[in-house]
């Protein structure tokens, strides 16, 4: 255990700082389950007529585990608020994965300065991806020390303790682990809504050459197949609707275990088996997408035909200095065969633009690889630096503002297909999850299609958590319009 605070100035021996040797030495022998999480008897009224408030940046494990944090705080008898001059605890879960979401986090720690001066017992918390980097923790150390709790993304089952001990001390605490070994299995969560996130991995070890996420998140280690499909039961039961399964490579599920041969394929051919109408997974890596998972997700039912396959980069020598460990070869092959036994499979993607020393010739292979693959859309993104990792190192003589451009134009291809296959579905008629009401008009119900797309449509409220069909008239870029067809499918 290394709880500290802040008079005790050695800091060095709570944070692992980025170090790829290091890291790559991780062993596989100590992953050990718990069953046995508690909160003890005397913490469970800790909370009592206060409230929380937590501000989540970044993935979907992430949200996930602010859903976790979210299930302690309310078994400690908080409740949430979304007003922050009413919270008595304001978390900060952060991401790393790029400088401009560190840089949202520091500038909202300048503004929560003054919610700590105005009500001095606010307990102020930095926790997620951020919390793991030792450069992040000094910085907090030295330029806003008001911060009272910092905890890292293996720390989050001992919320309940440092909040304790925030509450009481004077001085910063700050708990940070390195050990990445265990999974625990049954902390609490508060979900809500029809969608429920489902960890089937965590970590990675990967190491693609820009990414910080085997460095924060540790290394990969599967959750059990039979705690995974005991709780996707368990969500069935309380009659969510759809589920996604989640990890940083959801593809490299199962090959920590030692004693068995399973992996991504044989657990979502149980789980569809499972009376849950919507299943969806994320993120995949090409590398290891095996043609067990493509046969089973042929089968279809309850998964879904969208698949999530980051590509990155178009260009070999771009992918070889990214450490991707495929060609674009070897992705156009695995899209090809993808495509073959799932003929109307939706493609989306993530693809980093400017890696340092990226050519033209180069940037021009990664719009040939969107034109031939045809994406239905792609979150793209201009190579940040981090510290730590081997492309932070690499010679980078290309400006910023051909980066920009860079960007620029492969949004504008990627729009062009975006829209043409909308347009394909004009007149098709689709099966809709009705998730709510517009952000923007309360008489259009929004819902996602079995591929994820966004319709809007006109219908009643009481239509949200349903399943309707809808046919499809009007198909702007980033959303679909149509109308009710027929009675809502009662399931
Ligand atoms: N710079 C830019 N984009 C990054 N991503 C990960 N690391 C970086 C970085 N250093 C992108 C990748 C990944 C997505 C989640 O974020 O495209 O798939
Ligand atoms: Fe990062 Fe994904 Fe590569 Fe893992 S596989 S290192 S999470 S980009």
């Amino acid at each position: 255990m290394t709880t500290k605070n802040k008079s005790e100035k050695d800091y060095s021996i709570y944070f692992q700082p980025p170090s790829l040797s290091d890291a790559k030495k991780r062993g596989k022998e100590d992953i050990q389950v718990h069953y046995d999480f508690d909160i003890p008897e005397e913490m469970r009224e800790i909370g009592k007529d206060k409230y929380y408030l937590i501000q989540t940046y970044g993935c979907q494990m992430n949200e996930h585990d602010t859903e976790t944090i979210k299930g302690l705080l309310e078994q400690m008898g908080y409740r949430s608020t979304d007003d922050r001059k009413q919270a008595d605890i304001i978390l900060l879960n952060t991401c790393a994965v790029r400088e401009n979401a560190e840089d949202k986090v520091f500038g909202e720690l300048g503004h929560l300065k003054h919610l700590k001066i105005e009500k001095p017992s606010l307990i102020l918390g930095v926790c997620g991806c951020m919390s793991q980097e030792e450069s992040v923790v000094n910085r907090i150390l030295k330029k806003h020390p008001f911060v009272d709790l910092i905890f890292g993304t293996h720390n989050i089952h001992r919320l309940p303790f440092l909040l304790k001990e925030a509450m009481f001390s004077k001085e910063m605490v700050i708990e940070v682990w390195s050990k990445e070994g265990d999974i625990i299995e049954n902390l609490p969560k508060k979900r809500e809504g029809i969608k429920a996130w489902v960890n089937i991995m965590y970590g990675c070890d990967k190491f693609c050459t820009y990414c910080i996420v085997p460095y924060t998140r540790g290394k990969e280690r599967s959750r059990l197949p039979q705690d995974v499909i005991a709780e996707v039961r368990d969500l069935a039961r309380q009659g969510f609707k759809e589920i996604m399964l989640l990890g940083q490579n959801v593809n490299a599920y199962g090959k920590d275990f030692d004693d068995m041969k399973y992996g991504l394929g044989d657990l979502m051919d149980e789980v569809r088996k499972i009376d849950i109408p919507r299943v969806r997974f994320t993120t995949s890596h090409p590398r290891d997408f095996d043609d067990h998972l493509i046969e089973v997700l042929a089968k279809k039912g309850n998964l879904m035909e969208h698949i999530h396959l980051p590509v990155q980069s178009g260009s070999n020598e771009i992918l070889k200095r990214m450490s991707r460990k495929y060609t674009r070869e070897h992705y156009l092959e695995l899209v090809a065969k993808i495509k073959k036994a799932i003929p109307d499979v939706v493609l989306t993607t993530d693809i980093i633009v400017g890696f340092p020393g990226e050519t033209d010739e180069q940037f021009e292979e990664t719009i040939s690889l969107v034109q031939e693959v045809g994406y239905d859309s792609a979150f793209t993104f201009i190579y940040s630096p981090r510290e730590g990792t081997p492309a932070a190192g690499m010679e980078d003589n290309v400006p910023y503002e051909v980066k920009r451009d860079r960007l620029i134009r492969l949004n504008d291809v990627l729009n062009v297909y975006a829209k043409q296959s909308n347009e394909r579905l004009k007149g098709q008629t689709l099966e809709v999850l009705v998730e709510g009401e517009s952000k923007n008009n309360a008489a259009v119900l929004a819902g996602r299609s079995r591929t994820n797309k966004l319709v809007h449509f006109e219908g009643p409220k009481e239509l949200v958590g349903r399943f309707v069909q809808v046919k499809i008239t009007e198909t702007p870029t980033f959303y679909i319009k149509g109308e009710l067809v027929g009675e809502a499918v009662a399931q």
